[in-house]
């Protein structure tokens, strides 16, 4: 029962080896992984209780000048039809995200170099009419910028490091450069941002070590909060032949990551529902304290098409945050009624 004790130390002591977690990676047997969710929901009951909160996800520009290979935004999908939403309709959705009991508002976008001084209006704005925390999510941009928006008001920043393999990471992202991207995490946490990273399990060429690295990157970083989604092919991507990241390697990491990472926030990704009907379920009941449901005007949900077969495109606002709700309250949790900072400050 080497594998079991492994996990006993990882609850007792948050601490693991690489070595160790790619063990943990390696779990075939049903009752060892079912071990390992239990283990992992027990940790996350500990210091999140049953509260589930919300963050309410306006995709504001499907713009973007990056090429990422696994990402249907990339610039060399000319298929897609863009959008970008104006500052004044941002708002609008962004106070009825708050109408609908959101606590916290993520603006996300491709990399399409909204003006800086725009976004720190919208922030401003935002601010000044509604009690909400703001999450900016849009990629890398200037110290300068990321400055600008935190003196705005901005609270939290999500920039996912996607893979700790270097080689991969240089692969995956032309003209970027893995070293820039942790240089940012660091200095938005500097900054006072409440800062998210993530991955994506399955990339093509990722290996169980690299899925490790990632895991105590997480830690040594101190990320505040952390996605964990599986890749989905993307038919207008150069990875459109390749398979899909698993459900279960999925949970496995997110069921580590709770077990190293007890106080972080742990999103049940989109990207997981999307691969399986309860993928968002299986995620709360191994480690996942948070949902992040779509707030974005119906009309545009379809062309922010990151991968296919995406949930929640024909729904509006209302519908998300009511089906959310019983999910939620099905698994026995209930809707957190508090912003869920960073349990870190
Ligand atoms: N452009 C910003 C950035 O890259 O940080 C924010 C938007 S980007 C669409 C948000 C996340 O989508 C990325 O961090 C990436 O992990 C995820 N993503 C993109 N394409 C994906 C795919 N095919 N499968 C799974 N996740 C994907
Ligand atoms: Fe652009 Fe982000 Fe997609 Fe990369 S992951 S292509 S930066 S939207
Ligand atoms: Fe969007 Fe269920 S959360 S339809």
């Amino acid at each position: 029962m080497e594998i079991k004790s492994i996990i006993n130390k990882a609850v007792q002591e948050n601490e693991l080896s690489k070595n160790e977690i790619v063990k943990l990676l390696q779990i075939e047997e049903e009752e060892i992984l079912e071990y390992l969710y239990q283990q992992a929901d027990k940790v996350r009951k500990k210091y999140h209780g049953d509260d589930v909160h919300l963050r309410g996800i306006i995709e504001f520009s499907s713009y973007c000048k990056r090429d990422c290979y696994y990402c249907g935004l990339r610039k060399g999908n000319n298929v897609l039809k863009r959008y970008q939403l104006k500052t004044e309709d941002i708002i609008t959705q962004a106070l009825e995200g708050v109408k609908l009991g959101y606590k916290t508002i993520v603006l996300q976008s491709g990399e399409d170099d909204y003006d800086a001084e725009k976004i720190a209006y919208i922030v401003k704005k935002i601010k000044a009419k509604a009690d909400t925390a703001i999450t900016l999510c849009v990629g890398e941009r200037s110290f300068d910028d990321y400055r600008l928006w935190k003196e705005a008001g901005a609270d939290r920043y999500l920039l996912k490091h996607e893979t700790a393999d270097k080689d991969l990471y240089q692969r995956l992202h032309p003209g970027m450069k893995y070293e820039d991207r942790i240089e940012r995490l660091i200095f938005l946490k500097e900054l006072g941002f409440q800062t998210g990273s993530g991955n994506i399990i399955g990339l093509p060429g990722q290996s169980q070590e690299s899925l490790a690295e990632d895991i105590l990157l997480f830690k040594e970083l101190k990320m505040d909060m952390v996605g964990i989604g599986p890749f989905i092919p993307h038919q207008e991507t150069p990875l459109k032949d390749e398979n899909k990241g698993t459900v279960e390697m999925t949970l496995k990491v997110l069921a580590i990551t709770r077990l190293l990472l007890p106080l972080s926030h742990l999103p049940a990704t989109t990207a997981l529902g999307s691969i399986d009907n309860y993928g968002r379920q299986k995620a709360l009941q191994a480690g996942a304290n948070v949902v992040m449901p779509n707030i974005t005007a119906s009309k545009y949900r379809s062309r922010y098409e990151i991968y296919p077969a995406k949930i929640c495109i024909e729904e509006k606002a209302a519908d998300c945050r009511q089906c959310i709700g019983g999910i939620i309250n099905s698994l026995g949790r209930i809707v957190a009624i508090d912003r869920g900072d960073s349990l870190y400050i």
